[in-house]
């Protein structure tokens, strides 16, 4: 669930390769419940059909700007109004230099003109066309005209090249557009989050982890950067992708994790402890693989540094805000952990649902008191929990 459901979407494409990603595009949009409309330039048509965009969309192509389907003639008045958002995807150079200039003399720039919601455009072309100093001109431009720009990306390009002015996939165009719809409750303030698991080492090859996939931790960064905070994760090994627009410095032990976190939470307004921290790590790491012996043998574990319980009681602590999963006595539980770890705001979860699964279900506890979080895919749990936390959060 996101929060595209119901929002109106018009889908521009330009000419360029990258328009059989805007197929997947509309797919996802419409799955999440959103009413796409889309619009083609004659380019566009040339790499990718209104066929194909109609049957995937369930609404008429439109590609004319004297659309005589439009009972008044006036397609780029009728398909911009009522939108919650335009999104150009491609958007090649030629359209971001007309948008840039305000030129409409198709129908995809003029209803972009006369547009009163949101605009967001996907550049794809080659690395040459990007960086032109013309390109980057046009971008600033465009920015200053409050249109976000998403991307590109860097890699493979359809004309053999490798470098900067690849298309977003679509998935993370999809995200970009639900961000935007999200209020910017965080604006200006710095978050620090940890995620996923720590292991440590037994050996050079074998280690004490956990089952952490960290989906929470990287969702709960997600909607602090989506809230408009400047967000800093420090995630232990997952297989996950780096959220976009946010710093990412990986560990792997609770020591390097413990370290990374002191390094940079002087700068923090909000520390999040989403991490599945290990209370203990193997007193001595062997420098070889063990060999394997006949009979029993010990692991000595000494404690590993509480990260959250130190940045909790330094003098001018951010926000603190501490995760904990139990598998019995979930309340009892969670609220004693948040007195004793000295936080203002403590979210508990079942263990044996939270970890790994893409849905969950929180407890909030507060001095206040506590407040449910209904099970929901976790995106959603992150962004309610962001908005508590804003409300929380200490009025300048
Ligand atoms: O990653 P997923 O698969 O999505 O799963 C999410 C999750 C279950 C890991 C997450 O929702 C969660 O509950 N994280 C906290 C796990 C936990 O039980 O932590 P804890 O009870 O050991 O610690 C309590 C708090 O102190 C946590 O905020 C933890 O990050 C922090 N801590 C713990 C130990 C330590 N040495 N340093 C810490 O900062």
């Amino acid at each position: 669930m996101t929060d595209i459901q119901g929002k109106r979407i018009l889908l521009g494409l330009s000419g360029g390769i990258a328009a059989y990603k805007a197929a997947e595009l509309t797919r996802l949009l419409t799955q999440a419940g959103a009413e796409v409309r889309v619009v083609m330039t004659e380019a566009a048509c040339r790499f990718i059909t209104p066929v194909t965009m109609q049957a995937l969309s369930g609404n008429p192509v439109h590609t004319d700007l004297w659309d005589a389907r439009v009972s008044n003639n006036m397609a780029h008045i009728e398909l911009s109004r009522g939108c919650d958002a335009i999104v150009v995807a491609p958007a090649s150079a030629d359209f971001l230099a007309k948008l840039a200039l305000g030129l409409c003399d198709d129908l995809l720039s003029t209803l972009c003109l006369a547009r009163e919601c949101r605009l967001l455009a996907a550049p794809a072309m080659n690395l040459q066309m990007w960086g032109n100093p013309a390109t980057q001109r046009n971008l600033k431009q465009l920015r200053a005209d409050g249109i976000a720009i998403l991307g590109p990306a860097s890699g493979d390009q359809a004309c053999g090249e490798v470098g900067m002015g690849r298309m977003l996939e679509a998935e993370e165009i999809f995200e970009e557009i639900d961000a935007c719809f999200q209020p910017r409750l965080l604006a200006g303030k710095r978050v620090l989050v940890t995620a996923g698991p720590t292991f440590e080492p037994i050996d050079t090859v074998r280690g004490i982890a956990n089952t952490s996939s960290g989906k929470m931790g990287y969702a709960v960064a997600r909607a602090a950067r989506d809230a408009g905070a400047a967000v800093t994760l420090v995630s232990g090994p997952t297989a996950l992708a780096a959220p976009r627009g946010l710093e990412r410095i990986d560990v792997s032990s609770a020591q390097q994790m413990y370290d990374a976190v002191m390094a940079r939470v002087a700068k923090a307004d909000v520390f999040i402890g989403v991490a599945a921290v290990a209370d203990y790590r193997p007193t001595e790491a062997k420098g070889h693989k063990l060999k394997k012996g006949t009979g029993e043998i010990t692991l000595q574990l000494r404690p590993n540094p509480d990260i959250l319980g130190t940045v909790a009681t330094r003098r001018n602590a951010p926000f603190c805000v501490g995760f904990a999963a139990e598998t019995e006595n979930l309340e009892a539980n969670a609220d004693a952990k948040r007195r004793r770890k000295k936080v203002p705001l403590l979210a508990a979860n079942l263990a044996q649902h939270a970890f790994g699964a893409d849905d969950n279900q929180l407890i909030l506890f507060d001095d206040q008191g506590r407040h449910e979080l209904p099970r929901a895919p976790k995106i959603v749990l992150a962004r309610a929990l962001i908005a508590h936390i804003a409300k929380l959060l200490p009025k300048k």
